[in-house]
């Protein structure tokens, strides 16, 4: 079984929307929605776009320069795709230009640039400083602390991050195995591998991302505005499953199996037994998962004015 990253973004996009915590969206777009002017942001890790939707169909009035960088060129492509269509869907004729799409409709401006670029790599245009970045899904894996040194550095004073999606320590699997300390076991290993990731040599926001997340924001000159949980509730609903939760569930059975599988410690017989039951499971549609998430609005402190 395997799934290409930008179907597992897709498919995961509805059961994100249920998820996304909406006291923490609206205290976000709530301060978004009191600039004036163009309002400039960039999407880092944007995969196939999903926050740069959100930007499009949320309410706010402004025009709109968005920037978005992954380094999945595939992801992209298709994330182009599918912010075309929602801009016609919207009303806006989209134009695709050098290195994204444009579009304008009664008075709005709305530019995209999609660029195929790493996180460190990426550079700013000299003048730009973002009013909003936004990180969904993303700052697991990645380095938090050198990230977030690079948003305080991009963002406007007063400027707006918005991390959201932050996987945050469990994984929890419906109805209980009848090994559970077997599962404990593989669960265990799936956040030690999210915990062993090295990018560039640095740890990564790792298995705890979204209490990691909270505490660095102070130390590296951010505000927290709000906060909230926004857990995957990957469960049937009188046996069914909602949106592309199904799928989403299969992949993610498969990586927790995939890690497992590495480890010396864990019984390879047992852990095949076990897939195969879950995968069971979820095909009759008795399989549930939730999977615990933090969403983080927070603000760029003031620089502080030195007087002589
Ligand atoms: C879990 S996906 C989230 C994608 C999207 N934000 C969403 O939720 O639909 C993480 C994305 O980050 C990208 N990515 C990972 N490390 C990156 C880096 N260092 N620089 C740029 N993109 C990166 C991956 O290619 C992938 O598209």
């Amino acid at each position: 079984m395997h799934i290409e990253l930008a179907d597992y973004l897709e498919a995961k996009f509805p059961l994100d929307e249920r998820s996304l915590n909406t006291d923490v969206r609206q205290a976000c777009f709530e301060r978004l929605g009191r600039k004036r002017g163009v309002l400039h942001c960039l999407d880092v890790g944007t995969g196939t776009g999903a926050m740069v939707r959100r930007l499009l169909d949320s309410e706010l009035k402004t025009s709109l320069a968005i920037t978005a960088v992954d380094h999945d060129a595939s992801a992209l492509k298709i994330g182009a795709i599918a912010i075309a269509a929602q801009l016609n869907r919207l009303g806006y004729r989209a134009r695709a230009h050098a290195s994204g799409i444009e579009a304008e409709h009664a008075g709005r401006q709305i530019r995209v640039d999609l660029l195929c670029r790493g996180l460190f790599e990426f550079e700013p245009a000299k003048s730009a400083r973002y009013d909003f970045i936004s990180a969904h899904s993303f700052m697991d894996i990645v380095p938090m602390a050198r990230a977030l040194s690079l948003f305080s550095a991009w963002l406007a004073q007063e400027g707006v991050l918005y991390a959201t999606l932050n996987y945050d320590g469990d994984t929890a699997l419906f109805p209980l195995y009848r090994d559970p300390a077997f599962e404990t076991a593989v669960l265990a290993e799936y956040d030690a591998s999210m915990e062993r990731r090295r990018v560039q040599g640095e740890p990564t926001g790792g298995a705890r991302s979204g209490r990691r997340l909270y505490s660095l924001l102070a130390e590296t000159g951010f505000d927290v505005a709000a906060y909230g949980s926004s857990d995957w509730n990957i469960t049937p609903r009188e046996g069914r499953y909602r949106d592309r939760d199904a799928d989403v569930l299969r992949a993610l059975l498969f990586m927790i199996r995939g890690e497992s599988e590495r480890q010396p410690g864990i019984d390879r017989d047992r852990l095949a037994r076990w897939y195969a039951e879950r995968s069971a499971q979820l095909e009759s549609g008795a399989l549930g998962m939730i999977v615990h998430q933090l969403d983080i609005v927070a603000t760029r402190r003031q620089d502080l004015i030195a007087f002589a």
